[in-house]
């Protein structure tokens, strides 16, 4: 992601954040509350239904700040990716014990064959694949960096809800279950480059993952959010 947007999590986790990192969409804008999405630790239920499904050597990709990795570490291996440099830095301050500079779109060139049994990816990086074909090229390294027992867990917002259309930076699509979602970080007066997200339904999750090894084993939904975000939990078949 856009320099803006790590500096402003490194910022605030130094406690030197004097003003809000904002989520813009032309003149759309929103303050992305960072305390909230990247220093809660995941807790309760949710955290039940990912420890469930995910097992070690874990990889988690996107990893921000490293509240996932923080609490998985210390039950199995946990390797933290992340692209940016501010942000790994910050995981290993706050003592993520394995943090890596990577690309969630390069594993194979990082990797080795099976060297995870699971691989988490929350916060719906997942639609920077950017594509239909770039989310079946993700979920087949996927399948490359897990052992023949392997799952995964990754999220999305659902185009086929209602609610999705309100998200800012959402864009339709007129293919059913898909929709784009494009959007900047503002910071200190510095804009980042304009993301562009994929937006799937898990249909077309998992309609992507045809041919590469998972299946869709569950799919849960966030009743905070009207229903819009779901994890899709991935199994081997
Ligand atoms: C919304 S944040 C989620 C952070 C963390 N998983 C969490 O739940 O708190 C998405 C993260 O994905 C990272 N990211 C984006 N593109 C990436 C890529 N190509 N490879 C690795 N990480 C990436 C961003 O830097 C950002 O920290």
């Amino acid at each position: 992601m856009s320099d803006p947007f790590d500096r402003a999590v490194r910022d605030h986790h130094r406690g030197e954040r004097e003003t809000p990192l904002l989520q813009r969409d032309g003149d759309r804008v929103r303050d992305h509350p960072i305390e909230e999405f990247y220093f809660t630790a995941p807790a309760g239920e949710g955290l039940e239904w990912l420890e469930a499904r995910l097992d070690g050597p874990l990889l988690d990709l996107g990893a921000g700040a490293g509240r996932h990795a923080l609490v998985f570490q210390e039950r199995v291996e946990t390797v933290a990716v992340e692209v940016s440099d501010h942000l790994v830095a910050t995981m290993r301050d706050r003592g993520v014990e394995d943090a890596r500079r990577g690309d969630m779109f390069d594993l194979r060139s990082t990797f080795k064959r099976d060297r995870f049994r699971s691989v988490l990816a929350i916060g719906t990086q997942t639609g920077l694949a950017g594509s239909m074909r770039g989310l079946r090229e993700l979920l087949g390294d996927l399948a490359f960096v897990t052992t023949p027992d392997g799952t995964a867990v990754l999220d999305c917002y659902d185009p086929t809800v209602e609610a999705t259309a309100d998200l800012l930076g959402h864009r339709t699509d007129p293919t059913p279950g898909l929709a784009h979602r494009v959007m900047y970080f503002e910071y200190e007066g510095e804009t980042g480059d304009v993301l562009h997200f994929r937006l799937f339904s898990p249909d077309r999750l998992r309609e992507a993952a045809a041919g590469t090894g998972w299946t869709v084993a569950d799919v849960r939904r966030s009743g905070e959010e009207d229903g819009r975000y779901y994890r899709v939990a991935l199994e081997k078949r």
